[in-house]
């Protein structure tokens, strides 16, 4: 009896193991689910399933479904850094998808790197990211190009030439673009006439929109996050600023259109694509993410679907599965398909791609123009 039952201890948990591993490839994503830029992670994780969904229902990956894992970091560099800890040592995932914010990113890709699991961002722009090292990898452009599109943008299409800038200094993601749209926009001959700061979770920017005013600019930058840009956009108005707001990425949520209301409409921002598109990759996606969700795509989605397509690639070319023949195959991702564009991975790990410009237009993002880098 005793016999028996030690031998049962012994088998049970290989056979679970076992079972775990040879049905299933287990992939883990964070990113935030609750807190103030709740949509940036709800809307991957639409993108995300969706992909998974459409490998799964059609058989799977070599005979496995994959299993997705996904855990909410609720806004939080700690948190994100601790999701990431938990998908890999507890449950033991070989590849991770996410992270949305940059500053996220940073604090929870080193983490995949140093136990050689493969990170794919779909979404994080700032250049530090990929630099990490070679586990982690990104499928959306880099902001020394975004900041550039703005620049081009505000310069040759609005034909402005003062701006004033208001970002975010906690935020990775805002002081570098902020950083690159004053250089270039600079360069193309404009003027920055003032260049004030905040903190996400402020509520009240009044004494910074005071001091713009007084400058007169013909738009302000703010590459934060939608909470904060719809907040500063109500301020502005209020103080009878009527200059149009300019912002990157971090734009892209319905939220941006409820919290922002009039307030926003007519402003600008810079984007990794647009629903308008008349490509078929994209007209489909769109079809299958309203017919699945019921909702209108926005780049996250889009950039999370992609995110998870290329991994799904990467997972087909290889060919034992293990955490390095997928790292192997993700860096060879060449000329994919992409709904967000054509994806090749460069020698650091990142995409080159086209931006498009959207102009708030009541509750929808209204095309404007394609930038090529
Ligand atoms: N690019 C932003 C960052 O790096 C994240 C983001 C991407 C937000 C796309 C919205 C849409 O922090």
């Amino acid at each position: 009896m005793k016999r028996l039952l030690v031998s049962l201890l012994v088998v049970l948990p290989l056979l679970s193991g076992c079972t775990k591993k040879t049905n299933e490839i287990l992939i883990g994503e964070y990113d935030s689910l609750t807190g103030s830029d709740a949509t940036f992670g709800l809307s991957t994780n639409k993108g995300v399933r969706m992909a998974f969904d459409e490998v799964n229902d059609a058989g799977g990956i070599k005979g496995k479904k994959l299993s997705l894992i996904t855990l909410d970091d609720q806004g939080k560099n700690e948190e994100a850094a601790a999701a990431v800890t938990r998908l890999i040592t507890q449950n033991n995932v070989v590849a991770i998808i996410g992270g949305v914010a940059s500053g996220r990113s940073k604090a929870a890709a080193p983490i995949a790197q140093s136990h050689k699991i493969p990170f794919v961002s779909p979404a994080s722009t700032n250049p530090d990211v990929t630099k990490i090292g070679d586990h982690v990898f990104r499928v959306c452009f880099i902001d020394p190009f975004q900041g550039f599109v703005m620049a081009k943008f505000a310069t040759e299409n609005l034909k402005i030439k003062k701006v004033a800038i208001l970002r975010d200094v906690k935020n990775d993601y805002s002081v570098g673009l902020a950083d690159v749209f004053n250089t270039e926009f600079k360069k193309s001959g404009g003027e920055i006439v003032a260049d004030l700061s905040y903190q996400a979770g402020d509520i009240d920017f009044k004494a910074q929109l005071t001091q713009i005013r007084s400058k007169n600019p013909e738009a302000i930058y703010v590459p934060g996050y939608y909470t904060e840009v719809g907040l500063i956009a109500q301020q502005a108005r209020q103080l009878g600023i009527k200059a149009p707001l300019m912002g990157g990425d971090g734009w892209d949520s319905e939220k941006l259109f409820e919290i922002g209301k009039q307030a926003i409409n007519g402003s600008y921002y810079s984007n990794h694509y647009t629903t308008e598109s008349t490509d078929p990759a994209v007209t489909e996606f769109v079809k299958k993410f309203k017919a699945k969700y019921n909702e209108t795509p926005d780049a996250l989605a889009a950039l999370g679907y992609d995110a998870a397509k290329i991994l799904i690639a990467a997972l087909e070319r290889s060919a034992d599965l293990s955490s390095k023949s997928i790292r192997d195959e993700l860096a060879k991702t060449k000329d994919f398909g992409g709904v967000t564009g054509k994806i090749t991975l460069n020698e650091n790990r990142d995409a080159t791609k086209s931006a498009v410009v959207i102009q708030v237009d009541g509750n929808a993002r209204k095309y404007m123009t394609t930038i090529t880098p």
